[in-house]
Formats: C-alpha cells, sequence, structure tokens
C-alpha cells in the first residue's frame, strides 16, 4: 500500500475533507459532483477507485454503488450513524465502513437537553410571543409544564445517551432506560419500550436509525407515554412512526414533541409546523463549528490511516477490523 496512489472518490462537497484528503500525500480526490456527466465520469474512475468519502446528505451508499467500484477497500463516512450505508454488505465484500463516533457525544447531548428545556418550557413559543410584541399587549406568557417530577426514559443507552443521561443527573432528574441488552449504568433497565413509556413522562430517542429500529416508537408507544407525555427525538426520523405521532399530538394523546430528526429530510410534514406544541429543529444535533470539525478530521484520517498500512481508527462493528 505505501508508494502507490490511492483513488478516492466523493460524491458532494464537503471543503475540510476535500482539503485534508487533498493535502494527503498518497491520495488522488475526484469530486464526482463536479463533472459535467456524473455518471460518464463514475465509470471512468470506478476501476481504480479504493476509498469512498461519504456523507449522509451525498446520497446512499448502498449495494449497487459500492459493486460498482471493483477495488474499493474503504468507505469512510461522515457522522456517527451510518443508515445511509449498506455496511452489512461492506462487511460480507471485504469493504471496511468508519464512522465519527464520540467526537459529538457531547454536542448532542447538549442539543437534546436544549430541545428538551424548549419543549418542556415552551421557549421557543415564549420568544415568538415576545418578538410579536404580546408582553406588553397581553401580558405574561402563559405558565409552562416542568420538567420537575417527571421521570426521562432514554431509548438507547450509548455513547450519546450515557452523556444525556449524565446531564439530567446534574438537574436532578430520575433517568431509566430501554436498550435490547442491558448496559453497564446504574439505572432501571426495561426491556420492553411500552413498559418504560408507562412509567416515563419523557422520552428521549437516541438509537440508531435503519432496520432494526424502524417505527420503535409507534402508535402503542406513544399511548403507554399519555396525554401528560413528552417525546424527544434525536436519532433517525425513522425511529418514530411520524403519522402515529402526527395523529398523537392532534389528538392530545401526548403532550408534546421536540423533534431534531424527520422522516424525509429536509421535507417536514406541514402539519408539525403548524402545531404550537412543537419545537422542531432542522437535524442540527452535531452541528457546532467545532464538532463539525472533528467530524470531518475524522473521516479523512481513517483514509490516511488505512492508505499508510496502519488499520481503519473507527471501523464500525459489521466491519471490524484489528489495526496491524
Ligand atoms: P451507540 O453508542 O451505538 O448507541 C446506540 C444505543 O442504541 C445502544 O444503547 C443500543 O443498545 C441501542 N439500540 C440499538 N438498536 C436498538 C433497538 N433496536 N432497540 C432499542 N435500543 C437499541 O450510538 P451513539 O453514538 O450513542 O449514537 C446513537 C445514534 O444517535 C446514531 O446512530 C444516530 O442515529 C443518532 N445521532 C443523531 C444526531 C443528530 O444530529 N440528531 C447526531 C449524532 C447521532 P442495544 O444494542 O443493547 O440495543
Ligand atoms: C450528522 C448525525 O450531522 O452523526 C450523526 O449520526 O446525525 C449528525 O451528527 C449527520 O450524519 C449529517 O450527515
Amino acid at each position: 500500500m505505501p508508494g502507490d496512489t490511492a483513488d478516492v472518490v466523493m460524491f458532494g462537497p464537503k471543503p475540510i475533507i476535500e482539503e485534508a484528503l487533498t493535502k494527503a500525500p498518497g491520495l488522488q480526490l475526484h469530486k464526482a459532483w463536479a463533472a459535467s456527466d456524473q455518471e460518464a465520469f463514475i465509470a471512468s474512475i470506478a476501476p481504480k477507485v479504493r476509498a469512498i468519502a461519504a456523507v449522509a446528505g451525498h446520497g446512499p451508499v448502498d449495494a449497487a454503488l459500492m459493486a460498482r467500484f471493483p477495488k474499493l477497500e474503504i468507505v469512510s463516512s461522515f457522522g456517527v450513524g451510518y443508515d445511509h450505508i449498506d455496511a452489512k454488505w461492506a462487511g460480507q465484500h471485504g469493504v471496511v465502513v468508519t464512522n465519527t463516533p464520540d467526537v459529538l457525544n457531547e454536542e448532542v447531548a447538549d442539543t437534546a437537553l436544549g430541545l428538551l428545556l424548549c419543549t418542556v418550557r415552551h421557549l421557543p413559543q415564549a420568544e415568538r410571543y415576545l418578538r410579536a410584541g404580546n408582553w406588553p399587549k397581553h401580558g405574561d406568557y402563559q405558565l409552562t409544564p416542568s420538567l420537575r417530577d417527571r421521570t426521562v426514559g432514554i431509548v438507547g443507552m450509548g455513547r450519546i445517551g450515557k452523556a444525556i443521561a449524565r446531564r439530567l443527573d446534574a438537574m436532578k432528574v430520575p433517568v431509566v432506560y430501554h436498550t435490547r441488552r442491558p448496559t453497564d449504568v446504574a439505572y432501571r433497565h426495561y426491556p420492553n419500550l411500552v413498559d418504560m413509556a408507562r412509567d416515563a413522562d419523557v422520552l428521549i430517542v437516541i438509537t440508531p436509525g435503519g432496520a432494526a429500529t424502524r417505527n420503535l416508537v409507534n402508535a402503542a408507544v406513544l399511548e403507554a407515554l399519555g396525554s401528560d407525555g413528552i417525546l424527544i427525538n434525536v436519532a433517525r426520523g425513522s425511529v418514530v412512526d411520524e403519522p402515529a405521532l402526527i395523529q398523537a399530538l392532534r389528538d392530545k394523546t401526548i403532550l408534546s414533541a421536540g423533534l431534531d430528526v424527520f422522516a424525509d429530510e429536509p421535507s417536514v410534514p406541514q402539519e408539525l409546523i403548524g402545531m404550537e406544541n412543537v419545537v422542531l429543529l432542522p437535524h442540527v444535533g452535531s452541528a457546532s463549528i467545532a464538532t463539525r470539525r472533528a467530524m470531518d478530521a475524522l473521516v479523512a484520517d481513517n483514509i490516511i490511516s488505512w492508505f499508510a498500512g496502519k488499520g481503519p481508527i473507527t471501523p464500525v462493528p459489521e466491519t471490524p477490523v484489528k489495526k496491524p
């Protein structure tokens, strides 16, 4: 490997990753999106491409795409979630997939807590009230629900779930959690999500997306959460049955929701936009300058490390590779 030139392809712009890959000795970056005829361009480079630097917004990296590159060795993806990549197929075909875990834990946990507080205490609605000139005209903003006396059920207690739980500990808010297998935390584990929803007053969803979690939060879970219940989703839109959520908000089956993610981003259902009892963010969980830089750097570093013969830095479980 060292000594050869390794051809890397990207399907959309991401300046910091592009710069790092362009500067790295021994790598040749191909910018597929910049070609006038992308299909012809991809066909012309396909026989020599050994790496893909992937971003969810640049399109899915599915079996059909990866199969076009017979020499493909590594897909280095931006973001900790990699539901846009067929990692199982990659593992079966000797292609390593990497993601960007850990460098975003604290940022996403901060966002989750901000979204929770905004949703419970109506902070965006209260700000809109002030900006609209309603305070002097109509007096104080209405009293709101409270985080006090609520138990939060975290759906997914991995790297980010634990960072969220630590923040709730500091705020003296009791935490319970649901995962498939209990993990190394002292909080009560619920093997059944409906049971947890019945006992909790807030659900914060922070699992991976993909087939295994599709519509995990369904009508039955929302019904169990109840009319004083609040749903916060910072995971993936696919984890919540969006039509069931809209129905539950409309019927007041639950009280409110705070959503950073949606089923068909960047489209957000007009029904949600029209509701006052929801707080909506455009998938900004990790979106600070510093954290996005760290994620960009890790995408490039995984490719650089791989072609330096040092192995991937952060391979996903479906494609485990031991460092040499
Ligand atoms: P992680 O460390 O792998 O943790 C995932 C957790 O989800 C684990 O506790 C896992 O436990 C649980 N889980 C997985 N499948 C499940 C299922 N079918 N049912 C119940 N629980 C399940 O991942 P992470 O680093 O914390 O990231 C989690 C996810 O957050 C990412 O994959 C991504 O989708 C999302 N995310 C969103 C943003 C944003 O901007 N909004 C930013 C970063 C990440 P078990 O395996 O035991 O079930
Ligand atoms: C990214 C995310 O912004 O890491 C993740 O899983 O959802 C976000 O941090 C997203 O992947 C952008 O493509």
